[in-house]
């Protein structure tokens, strides 16, 4: 599975953490930024992040910002896109099993890396289930 991580400047911390943790797990990822704390514009990261997963260059992504949202947003906007903000493990197996998410994202002031560490696990080791969801997923696109 390859993984496209992005943040802006609110989410750039979590994102180091998230990536070094990818790097311990053996995931293949490719980070296409923020690349420090300067302040930028999170719609140009989650957009970029997105058209790389909606284009199948990347099978999913994860995003960080401040709070999660307004990246989840502008990724969101792009077809075929399901991006889940999540803070706890529960909304993100659901986000898979249910809605077969492609991309996660995080507030980095909103969850501890600890947290943040498990909802990423959680995340990537649940399946979509298909079935009735699918019907409903389908009713999204
Ligand atoms: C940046 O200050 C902040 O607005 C951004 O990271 C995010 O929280 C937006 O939703």
């Amino acid at each position: 599975m390859k993984l496209v991580l992005a943040s802006d400047h609110g989410g750039y911390e979590l994102k180091e953490e998230i990536k070094k943790h990818l790097t311990e797990k053996g995931y293949e990822f490719e980070d296409i930024g923020t690349h420090s704390t300067e302040s930028v514009d999170y719609p140009e990261y989650g957009r970029a992040a997105a058209e790389i997963v909606a284009s199948g260059k990347a099978d999913k992504g994860i995003l960080c910002c401040g709070t999660g949202i307004g990246i989840s947003l502008a990724a969101n906007k792009v077809k075929g896109i399901r991006c889940a903000n999540v803070s706890d493990t529960f909304s993100a197996k659901m986000s898979r099993a249910h809605n077969n998410a492609n991309m996660l994202s995080l507030g980095g002031r909103v969850v501890g890396v600890g947290l943040a560490l498990e909802i990423v696990d959680a995340w990537l080791e649940t399946e979509f289930e298909g079935g009735r969801h699918q019907r409903r997923v389908d009713k999204i696109e």
